[in-house]
């Protein structure tokens, strides 16, 4: 990635283009956040309905009180602790940022990426004071990017090759979507964790000193936390360690064509594989490579062994949970047919 790769993209992104650009955690796609119109290109880009906000990106040192009509002393604490890095801060928003962002709530989701092209980026964007207004540079719904083959992936069938600018900066090395942290309604519900992530809860807490609640029926809307997201086009399963090894070999003895990922080391009968490590840095890291990969195995299912419970694990099971969302009752119906 060249220095004059980057001061195009930025150039591009002043006259109100598109541009795909790597973060830590996903494959961003990029539009000036303060031109309606360049953010209304995303959502038709993404066929992504028009009431869902998205995040702000903005470079080290971004001034908050120019997103945020409020900016609570919480809001500073984490961005000294956590900026540039995989943490969304909602806040309310200032007056200036337009519907589109905000999806016509009252609040704006702001993040600092710490990927060195985003923040190269993000500097040379007018001068380090703007701020570039990117969901995950995938189809709605889909599973996010995380290189920029993946982004081509997505969006070159429908626009045809350079369509969209893509700056490659290599995998992204977190691999799940930042934490979303709602300090919009502070005095009333407290700190909210909307989405969880590479960043935790306890992590959070031990720098406002307040553990972030799970999200209540009034908490902003978040596209993200739909029931279902994140999902590949087969369908997705998730099968306990224990019943793995047998249930692979009952649905190949049936003729199914079944993929699995895995973290365990076992023997398996399946049409593809992909073994993730037993880690949740590393897991995050591989597991949607490894979704895309076993999408294209051309299977009926995909059947993923449920990762560990612990907290660790929360962002890559809230994950799972939702790319499998739809698919319930699948593994039955596979067994029970004739
Ligand atoms: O890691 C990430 O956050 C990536 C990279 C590109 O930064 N972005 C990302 O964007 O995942 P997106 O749009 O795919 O997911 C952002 C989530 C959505 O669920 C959106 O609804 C929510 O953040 N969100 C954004 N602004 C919000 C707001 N003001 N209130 C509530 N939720 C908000
Ligand atoms: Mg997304």
């Amino acid at each position: 990635m060249t220095e004059q790769a980057i001061l195009d993209a930025a150039a591009r992104l002043e006259a109100g283009a598109l541009v795909a650009f790597p973060t830590e955690t996903v494959y961003g796609l990029g539009a000036d956040a303060e031109n309606p119109a360049a953010v209304a290109a995303i959502y038709a880009a993404k066929g992504r309905p028009q009431d869902h906000p998205v995040i702000v990106h903005v470079a080290p040192g971004a001034d908050l009180d120019y997103w945020a009509a409020e900016v609570p002393d919480e809001a500073r604490k984490l961005a000294r602790a956590f900026w540039p890095g995989p943490l969304t801060m909602i806040v309310k928003r200032h007056a200036h940022i337009p519907d589109a962002v905000s999806g016509g709530q009252d609040t704006v989701g702001i993040r600092c990426p710490s990927h060195p092209v985003a923040m190269a980026l993000l500097a040379a964007f007018k001068g380090g004071k703007g701020g570039v207004a990117a969901p995950s540079a995938n189809k709605f719904g889909n599973v996010s990017p995380t290189t920029a083959q993946h982004v081509r992936d997505e969006f070159n069938e429908e626009f045809g090759a350079g369509a969209i600018t893509v700056l490659d900066g290599g995998a992204s090395q977190v691999g799940i979507e930042s934490t979303i942290v709602d300090l919009s309604r502070l005095a009333t519900h407290g700190p909210v964790l909307l989405r969880p992530g590479h960043i935790g809860a306890a992590e959070i807490a031990a720098v406002i000193g307040a553990m972030p609640a799970a999200p209540d029926a009034a908490a902003p809307r978040a596209s993200g936390t739909l029931e279902s997201h994140y999902a590949p086009k087969a369908p997705v399963a998730l099968a306990d360690t224990a019943r793995l090894p047998g249930l692979l070999t009952t649905l190949a003895g049936r003729g199914r064509r079944v993929a699995v990922i895995r973290y365990s080391p076992m023997l398996v009968q399946a049409s593809a594989q992909e073994l993730l490590p037993n880690e949740p840095a590393g897991y995050a890291f591989g597991l949607y490579a490894a979704l895309r990969t076993m999408d294209r195995a051309d299977v009926e299912l995909i059947l993923v062994e449920t990762p560990p419970q612990h907290d660790a694990w929360l962002g890559i099971n809230d994950r799972l949970r939702r790319a499998a969302f739809g698919s319930a009752g699948i593994i039955d119906r596979f067994l029970t047919a004739e």
